[in-house]
């Protein structure tokens, strides 16, 4: 149920605004909110390059209790903290690419002009309520505790130090009134019950206008399952207000009373979007927001939010007066190998220590490649992450312009051909522009990355089968040269078009060596009698001991990470049961270890006399799949030389191998092959298929040394 079945019948040229849930000003952006704002991201760069007007705004939420003791413990005004910790989030997303038209945060004027108008509106209309309730009260500190903020004995188990509405060792759920012995995290004293008047929005009045719009199926089939549990369980008021000290807006004539930060935290959408068109005129705010907008509104959220998402603010907007999402997107968590982020192990890492490490282009392709429209959960598992990203991005796009190009300067002047070498190869190529983005509109990303992929292989397979690096040699051969070469550089372009919403930045030196725009449209043409550009080396492999420098540098910043504790807890709690561990990943990946073969003694080891040679020839095997034909020398000028078939085609073109240095077992017995005599064995090292990899030059070891 995806709204990508309506795209036909959406305009042409859609207006379209989106947000990301805003994140708390009190701790650091890590990979799980990254999922979010690459997954929006993505989204927002595709709907742009199609040509639609997209807006996309997000901001911090700064308001709420944990943020007002937050700045008391650092000794600084919660102003100071916030606008320090928007700085941080504003700097991180900027260096993952995420093209905010606007970051604002829930702390500003429009954000309280709009809140208050909202709440005015709702109150005239009747649906907001009073009513004296008792809570606990911190008598030292002056202040109502949050549940979060008392802890005590479980009353069912008797376990001492739990939670105030729930235990970790027996489940229970329970009302902070009903603790065993409740203190204070705050101050430690022993709270007292004490009554206060409240602010009540009325839920159930819009039960019948939610229904119906659960039924306008533009919901996810998992979220609008949600929504009928909810509806058995019966909507119940919700309140909004909470008494003074608080960090947050006052409620219109109510002194001492402040909006709940759940409420002025969706209208942060409307307040960023509201300070966007105060700078930019020309954009129409009321024709976004108001009750007959055209235009669509979507909001990308985490799972564990959707009750305030999907219920509240669409009641709220109805309520008062105005526009309700076109639809509420959720998204799973991020697991790191598996499991819950843990600060332990090094896997709750911070935005800004993986960029510490590494280039922020991998973790978009790799969470595109696993992303679905589903909320199920998303397992970074830091192993496949490498491989998945090398054997993509690095070994099969890359790699076709990598191919192509150094024939294509040398000896064509950086001019592409005229001719089409296989019309029905381009064509397949270029065809697939429809059904990509109907899979990016779809949310539906990892499809698409396995569709460009597919796409990637069979591009690769053309120009291996052609070998232009033979044709080469034969005078008579240059044209098949450039035309085949000329085919593989724009198939590289029209893959770059495709991938260019997941990666803007390589898609930017690509547009910049090919002397072409990469606009969305331009996947249906080819680039003939065009000129191109030197290749620089697009994208590095991602190198595994820089992996596993973002863990260990995340096992030392454990102290500055958000103490936001109540919040993951009650995560925790709906994962077990909704948690989907995606260990499809860990399945696949060759880098698993293998199991260690049979143990063999020191003399059995002694025995293999290990040598440096240097690979003076290499030549293709007329009918083997995976065997070259090497010819290694034992010594620098060559006079000891012997000849051996390694399987290591995958990895390498013969001429590629020419000159480099690899490891052999210099005393094994000959053996008879079907091609021939070998008289040893190469080592070459890495998980196999294109990932194998024998010594350079450079690497200092000299041909005859033995091998220690
Ligand atoms: N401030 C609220 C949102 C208000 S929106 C009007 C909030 N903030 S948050 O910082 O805790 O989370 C921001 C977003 O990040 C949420 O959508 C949340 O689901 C998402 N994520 C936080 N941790 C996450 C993972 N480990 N994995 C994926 N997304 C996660 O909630
Ligand atoms: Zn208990």
């Amino acid at each position: 149920m995806s709204i990508a079945t309506s795209s036909q019948t959406l305009p042409k040229k859609r207006k379209i605004l989106v947000t990301c849930a805003l994140p708390y000003a009190n701790g650091s952006i890590h990979l799980g909110h990254l999922l979010e704002h690459i997954q929006t991201d993505i989204w927002v760069r595709f709907q742009r390059m199609r040509g639609h007007e997209t807006y996309f705004v997000c901001a911090d939420d700064a308001h709420g209790t944990p943020i007002m003791l937050k700045a008391q413990e650092l000794g600084i005004t919660p102003e100071e903290m916030i606008n320090a910790v928007r700085d941080e989030h504003m700097a991180d997303f900027a260096d993952f690419h995420i093209s905010f038209d606007n970051y604002h945060t829930t702390h500003c004027d429009e954000n309280q002009a709009l809140s208050s108008d909202i709440y005015s509106k709702l109150h005239a209309k009747g649906h907001i309520k009073t009513r004296t309730i008792s809570q606990l009260y911190d008598p030292e500190k002056g202040m109502f505790l949050p549940d979060r903020f008392i802890k005590g004995t479980c009353p069912k188990c008797k376990s001492e130090d739990e939670n105030g509405d729930s235990c970790d060792k027996c489940g229970a759920t329970y009302s902070p009134t009903e603790v065993i012995n409740p203190r204070s995290v705050v101050s430690g004293a022993t709270p007292v019950l004490k009554d206060s008047e409240h602010y009540f929005f009325d839920l159930p009045a819009f039960e019948g206008m939610l229904k119906e719009w659960i039924r306008s199926g533009a919901l996810q089939e998992e979220m609008a399952n949600k929504l009928s549990e909810w509806f058995e369980q019966g909507l119940k008021q919700w309140d909004i207000s909470r008494d003074a000290p608080y960090f947050g807006f006052e409620i219109p004539n109510a002194p001492g009373k402040f909006f709940y930060v759940w409420l002025d935290a969706p209208i942060g959408y409307m307040g960023s979007f509201k300070n966007l068109c105060n700078k930019k005129p020309e954009i129409d705010f009321d024709s976004f927001w108001a009750e007959n907008s055209d235009a669509e509104l979507y909001h990308f959220i985490g799972k564990d939010i959707i009750y305030f998402h999907s219920l509240f603010w669409p009641a709220v907007l109805e309520g008062a007066g105005y526009r309700k999402p076109t639809s509420v997107f959720a998204h799973g968590f991020v697991t790191v190998n598996g499991e819950k982020m843990s600060k332990s192990k090094g896997t709750f890492i911070k935005g800004r220590t993986y960029l510490d490490h590494l280039n922020p282009e991998y973790l978009r392709y790799y969470y595109a490649a696993k992303l679905t429209n589903r909320i199920d959960d998303l397992d970074l598992n830091l192993e496949d992450f490498a491989q998945r990203v090398n054997s993509d991005l690095v070994g099969k796009v890359v790699n076709i312009a990598s191919r192509c190009e150094s024939f294509i300067s040398k000896r064509f002047d950086g001019m592409l051909s005229t001719n089409i070498d296989n019309q029905a190869l381009a064509d397949e190529v270029m065809n697939a522009g429809d059904s990509i983005a109907a899979h990016y509109e779809s949310r539906d990303f990892g499809r698409g990355m396995r569709e460009i992929m597919a796409l990637a292989d069979k591009v690769n397979e053309y120009i291996a089968v052609k070998e232009p690096w033979q044709l080469v040699k034969d005078e008579t051969k240059q044209q098949e040269v450039q035309d085949i070469c000329s085919l593989g550089i724009n198939m590289f372009r029209t893959l770059m078009i495709y991938l260019k919403p997941v990666l803007p930045v390589l898609a930017d030196s690509t547009a910049a060596f090919l002397n072409d725009e990469l606009i969305w449209d331009g996947h249906k043409k080819l680039l003939t009698d065009h000129k191109i550009n030197k290749f620089k080396a697009l994208l590095q492999r991602v190198d595994m001991d820089k992996v596993n420098a973002v863990t260990e540098a995340s096992k030392e910043n454990l102290a500055a990470i958000s103490t936001d504790g109540k919040k993951e807890k009650t995560n925790d709690k709906k994962k077990k049961q909704e948690k989907v561990v995606d260990n499809s990943a860990a399945l696949a990946n060759p880098l698993a270890a293998d199991p260690i073969s049979e143990e063999i003694q020191f003399d059995d080891f002694a025995k293999i006399d290990l040598r440096i040679v240097k690979i003076v020839n290499a030549e293709h095997v007329e009918k083997a799949n995976k065997l070259l034909k090497l010819t290694l020398a034992l010594d620098n000028d060559g006079t000891e030389t012997r000849q051996v078939f390694a399987g290591i085609k995958s990895a390498y073109q013969p001429e590629d191998l020419i000159g480099k240095h690899t490891v052999m077992v210099a005393n094994l017995a000959p053996r008879k092959m079907r091609f021939g005599m070998s008289e040893g064995m190469v080592l070459a090292a890495g998980p196999g298929g294109e990932d194998l990899w024998v010594l350079n030059p450079d690497d200092g070891a000299q041909p005859g040394m033995r091998v220690k």
